[in-house]
């Protein structure tokens, strides 16, 4: 190849967040699974909309928690049960509740296995091991340590992995939901089998659920 087409090929490659069409090799790495249980605080960008997200992944007691702080806003709380229930509420005086009942459970650890490798990239200042899967998301992984940097949407909503304790694991009481969300009025949806429209995406508990449907559900993969 001329050095231009070397030069135009690397900056579509890394540059460009939608290439795909990258065949995997058995050398590639592969991204760590994740572990049993972590608590990591992320930093979300939805399209300028910021959130600072605590995220409670434990995987032994079926439970997974995103607590979500918007920027100078709500504070909103997301727990998901991995018999597919899901209760998103708030603690203030609003009281709201919401009851999801999905078919599938929470994220495995190896939610991200027969990913496509796509090279490696520095990204938030670390060098990374990227991979892509199904069109649906890009995940970072530090080459060194393994752990999560950077994940991105095909939305373009994004997550930045400011601290990541492998271990960490929220007390029982923090994992009850309030009162409330069990009221004969609590606003209960059922999920619909198909894939969810992309408007869907707008807050982090539709992301959850997307995720959760696009990678626990194995005939979609
Ligand atoms: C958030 O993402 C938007 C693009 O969607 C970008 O313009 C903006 O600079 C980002 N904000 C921060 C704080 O990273
Ligand atoms: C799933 O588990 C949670 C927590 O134990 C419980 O509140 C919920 O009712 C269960 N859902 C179903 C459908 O059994």
């Amino acid at each position: 190849m001329k050095p231009f087409l070397v030069c135009l090929f690397t900056i579509l490659f890394f540059f460009n967040p939608h290439v795909t069409s990258i065949s995997s090799k058995s050398t590639d790495p592969t991204p760590a699974p994740w572990p049993l249980q972590f608590h990591a605080v992320l930093f979300m960008n939805n399209s300028g909309n910021l959130q600072k997200l605590d995220l409670w992944y434990d995987w032994p007691n079926g439970r997974n928690f995103n607590i979500i702080q918007n920027q100078l806003g709500k504070l909103k709380y997301d727990l998901e049960w991995d018999n597919g229930t899901s209760y998103i509420y708030t603690l203030d005086s609003s009281q709201e509740c919401r009851v999801l009942h999905l078919s599938v459970g929470i994220l495995r650890p190896n939610w991200m296995d027969g990913a496509t490798y796509l090279g490696q990239q520095y990204v938030d200042g670390f060098l990374c091991n990227v991979w892509t899967k199904v069109d649906f998301i890009w995940y970072y992984e530090d080459v060194v340590t393994k752990r999560p940097v950077h994940w991105v949407f095909y939305t373009g909503y994004t997550a930045h992995v400011m601290t990541f304790e492998v271990g960490a694991v929220l007390e029982d009481p923090k994992w009850q939901a309030p009162v409330y969300c069990f009221k004969e009025e609590a606003l209960e949806e059922e999920e619909e089998e198909k894939m969810p429209v992309l408007e869907s995406v707008v807050t982090v508990s539709s992301v959850g659920k997307l995720i959760r449907r696009v990678f626990n559900t194995p005939t979609k993969l």
